[in-house]
């Protein structure tokens, strides 16, 4: 297999448009890369894409490749909307950023910037086709650890290429693409990243990887499962190392939370949960921390459905609390503070769980007062009062449960959740202030009143809604 694979520099340079295209950046965003080498260049600096998007990009032009294509079909690549890279730059990097940002105003369409001057990086949201493009600029450094899971002070010292990448996780992640006109999309493999893509592999660079960053545990089971690739036998041994020897009791709730976020957000995360409890590595955030069949069908339900939901402008969140209830559910009350306060959820946080939980023995209570062919408003009047998240996560719920009560209830929160709780009444506070009512509780009050009888569709226009107005309210103030 490695034999016959050879990335060539046209290659990638011709499916990098390609790329940026089809993520809604057109040629700009190509140009952008382009534009960031050759200002590089003018200053002599050295600049090289490496990680995730470089990683990708050889996954993409394999899947391209029809002699390929089978192998790889699984992966899965450019998970995200938007494009985030990260470019390593050997000398500063935030002269090459203060130059970005001050002198060509007219090539780089700069959002925000962020120098964070002691890690030597900056943070750069470029506006590119109107469409935000994240890209963490870092000077070439060397990076120690104090002590396991802790974050790792970082010495910039002009390091090469090679001697920077040893502080990255995996193999797959090493892998540079440089950007300097005179250089343009050559490779830069100096840790063998190129040749574990092709063994679909994952590999950490050194045996006290995860010791200094026990995230990676994490992290391994992310690009394994995501990328369909698995992580090797040296790799394994080291991580199981780590494992026993409690190197997690060192990493902080929220890294943690954090890493289980990310898994909340791939295609089928409880996959990534199943291999985490497989390798014990649930078992080393917490002994009671578990992923059993009652999580994963929750998982499997929340995952299918979560498309169908408009979870509207707060979505992630919601669906981070609703996953966060699935993963704790099996836990009784006493272990699910122990849990809560290990994973360091915040009282917010731990509040909606619980909120949840709550919301979900009163809607069993409810189940008698749900009828076939209920009234839309006679549902909302009772649903309006739980949470979007409480709603979902019971229906979510009553079908890993299997047990077909209530079904009356469960069609009305469906229809909540798909149509009722989205009417308003096309009539504005303005509109009833111009209609003569000025008083604002009444105000209130006909809002709510037309809202139902839209709800039932008893009033279609805005017109109706204003007669009907007149008519009930007319000569009252
Ligand atoms: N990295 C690392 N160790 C970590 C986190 C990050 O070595 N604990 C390095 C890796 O080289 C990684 C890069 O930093 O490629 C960027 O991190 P991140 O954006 O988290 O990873 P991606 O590989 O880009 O992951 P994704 O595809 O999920 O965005």
């Amino acid at each position: 297999m490695k034999g016959k694979f050879k990335i060539n520099k046209d290659k990638i340079g011709r499916l990098l448009p390609e790329i940026f295209e089809s993520r809604g950046y057109g040629k700009e965003g190509f140009n952008l890369i382009k534009n960031i080498g050759a200002l590089a260049s003018s200053i002599d600096l050295k600049a090289f894409i490496i990680g995730g998007f470089v990683r990708d990009v050889l996954l993409y032009s394999l899947l391209k490749d029809k002699k390929t294509f089978q192998r790889y079909k699984k992966a899965k690549i450019f998970l995200k909307n938007e494009l985030d890279l990260d470019v390593i730059v050997l000398g500063s990097a935030h002269r090459l950023t203060s130059l970005l940002s001050k002198d060509h105003p007219g090539i780089f369409k700069i959002e925000r910037i962020k120098l964070h001057k002691d890690f030597g990086t900056s943070s750069v949201v470029f506006s590119v086709n109107g469409k935000p493009l994240k890209i963490d600029f870092a000077s070439s450094r060397t990076e120690s650890y104090r002590s396991h899971g802790a974050l790792p002070s970082v010495n910039i010292n002009g390091s090469t290429l090679s001697e920077d990448v040893v502080r990255r996780d995996f193999t797959i992640n090493t892998i540079a693409l440089s950007l300097n006109p005179e250089d343009l999309f050559s490779l830069k493999d100096t840790a063998g990243g190129i040749s574990d893509i092709l063994d679909k592999k994952i590999s950490i660079l050194h045996d006290l990887s995860f010791n200094d960053d026990p995230t990676r545990i994490f992290r391994a089971v992310r690009f394994e499962q995501r990328l369909g690739f698995r992580i090797s036998g040296k790799t394994l041994s080291v991580m199981k190392e780590a494992l026993n020897g409690n190197s997690m009791d060192g990493v902080s709730g929220k890294r943690i939370v954090s890493e289980f976020d990310h898994f909340f957000n791939e295609n089928s995360p409880w996959i990534f949960f199943e291999r985490l409890k497989k390798l014990g590595a649930l078992k080393s955030v917490h002994q009671c921390l578990s992923f059993e069949g009652i999580n994963k069908e929750a998982f499997k339900n929340i995952s299918m459905n979560s498309i169908r939901y408009s979870f509207g402008k707060k979505g992630s969140q919601k669906l981070f609390i609703i996953f966060m209830a699935a993963l704790l559910c099996s836990l009784p009350p006493a272990l699910f503070d122990d849990v809560s306060k290990r994973l360091g959820l915040d009282s917010r946080v731990k509040g909606r769980i619980y909120l949840i939980n709550r919301e979900i023995s009163d809607l069993e209570g409810l189940s008698m007062n749900f009828v076939k062919n209920m009234k839309g408003s006679e549902i909302y009047k009772i649903l309006k009062k739980f949470s979007d998240e409480g709603l979902i996560y019971y229906v979510l719920r009553e079908k890993w449960d299997k047990i077909n009560k209530g079904i009356y209830l469960r069609e009305g929160i469906l229809d909540y959740l798909a149509k009722i709780r989205f009417v308003k009444p096309s009539l504005t506070g303005d509109d009833l202030k111009k209609a003569g009512i000025t008083e604002g509780k009444l105000c209130g009050q006909v809002l709510g009143e037309l809202k139902l009888l839209k709800i039932d569709g008893m009033l279609r226009t805005k017109t109706d809604e204003l007669s009907y107005v007149l008519q009930n309210y007319g000569n009252k103030e």
